[in-house]
C-alpha cells in the first residue's frame, strides 16, 4: 500500500484518462485494499469494470434499511452475476432505534434529511471506511450540478480522513456522462436496477427517491423538497465542503 501521494498530480494527469486508467492507477497502489461503493443503481458499471480489473475485487454497500425492494434484488443479482461477495454494512441499531423511536420513520420530510442520514448512510460509512485505505465512487460530474461539477478523479477524503490517517478517494467515473454509462450497460449487456424501467435515473432511499418527468434533471427525483445545493447526503461531503 503506497501512502503520501501526490494527488494533485496524478489527479491533474488522470483527469482526462479513462475510468478503467483511473481504476488500474488505484489498483496499482492500493491492490486488494481498494474498496468499491456501491448504491446498486448504475454504478453496476463501476463494480463491471473493477472486477474485470481485478477479480478479488472489494465491494460494500450502505445498507439503510430503507432502500426499494427492487435494489435489494439488484445488489444480490451482481453479487451473483460476478460472484463476489457484497459487504453490506448497517447502521448502529444503538442510534437507530432511539431515533425511530422519538422521530418515527419520515422525521426527514419534516426537518432535512441530515440526521435520517447522518444514523443510516454516514456512521455506517465512517465505520467502514475507518478500515480501508481508498474508496473508489461511481460519483460524476454529470450527475448533480449544484453539488458535483468540481468532483476530481482522484481526492484525498476530507470527511473521513483521520488526523492519523489519509483516506484517499477515486472517483474514476467523474468525466463520464450519463449516456456513456448508458452505453456501456447497454454495449456489454450488464444487469441493471429495474428501476431504470419505470422512469428512476437517481436511485437512493425509497422515501427519499422518485422517478423524474422527461427533461427534469435526474438530481430532482432525490430529497425534491431540499434545496439543489443541499442534495448530498454526506457520503461526499467534501462536495458541500468546497462549495462553501
Ligand atoms: S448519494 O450520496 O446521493 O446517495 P449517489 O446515489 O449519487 O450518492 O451515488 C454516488 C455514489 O455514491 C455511488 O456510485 C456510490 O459509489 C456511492 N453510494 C451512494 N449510495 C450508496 C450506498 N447505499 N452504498 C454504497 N455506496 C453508495
Ligand atoms: Fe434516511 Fe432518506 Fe437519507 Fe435514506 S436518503 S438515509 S431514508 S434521509
Amino acid at each position: 500500500m503506497s501512502l503520501n501521494l501526490d494527488v494533485a498530480e496524478l489527479a491533474a494527469t488522470y483527469a482526462n484518462k479513462s475510468a478503467q486508467d483511473i481504476l488500474k492507477l488505484a489498483f496499482e497502489h492500493f491492490g486488494d485494499d481498494l474498496w468499491i461503493s456501491f448504491s446498486g443503481a448504475e454504478d453496476v458499471v463501476l463494480v463491471d469494470m473493477a472486477w474485470k480489473l481485478n477479480k478479488n475485487v472489494k465491494v460494500f454497500s450502505l445498507d439503510t434499511g430503507r432502500l426499494h425492494p427492487e435494489t435489494y434484488r439488484f445488489i444480490d443479482q451482481v453479487r451473483e452475476h460476478y460472484k463476489i461477495a457484497i459487504e453490506l454494512v448497517s447502521p448502529d441499531h444503538t442510534r437507530l432505534e432511539p431515533f425511530v423511536k422519538e422521530k418515527g420513520l419520515f422525521s426527514f420530510y419534516r426537518d432535512g434529511h441530515g440526521e435520517c442520514c447522518g444514523i443510516r448512510k454516514i456512521e455506517p460509512l465512517r465505520r467502514k471506511l475507518s478500515t480501508v485505505s481508498a474508496w473508489a465512487t461511481g460519483q460524476r460530474r454529470d450527475q448533480s450540478p449544484g453539488t458535483r461539477s468540481q468532483v476530481s478523479v482522484m481526492e484525498v477524503d476530507g470527511a473521513f480522513s483521520t488526523p492519523e490517517r489519509t483516506l484517499y478517494k477515486f472517483n474514476p467515473l467523474a468525466q463520464m456522462t450519463s449516456e456513456e454509462i448508458w452505453g456501456y450497460i447497454r454495449m456489454l449487456e450488464l444487469p441493471y436496477n429495474s428501476l431504470h424501467e419505470r422512469g428512476f435515473i437517481s436511485i437512493g432511499c425509497e422515501p427519499c427517491t422518485r422517478p423524474v418527468l422527461p427533461n427534469q434533471h435526474e438530481r430532482e427525483g432525490r430529497w425534491w423538497w431540499e434545496e439543489a445545493t443541499q442534495k448530498e447526503c454526506g457520503l461526499h461531503a467534501g462536495n458541500l465542503i468546497q462549495k462553501a
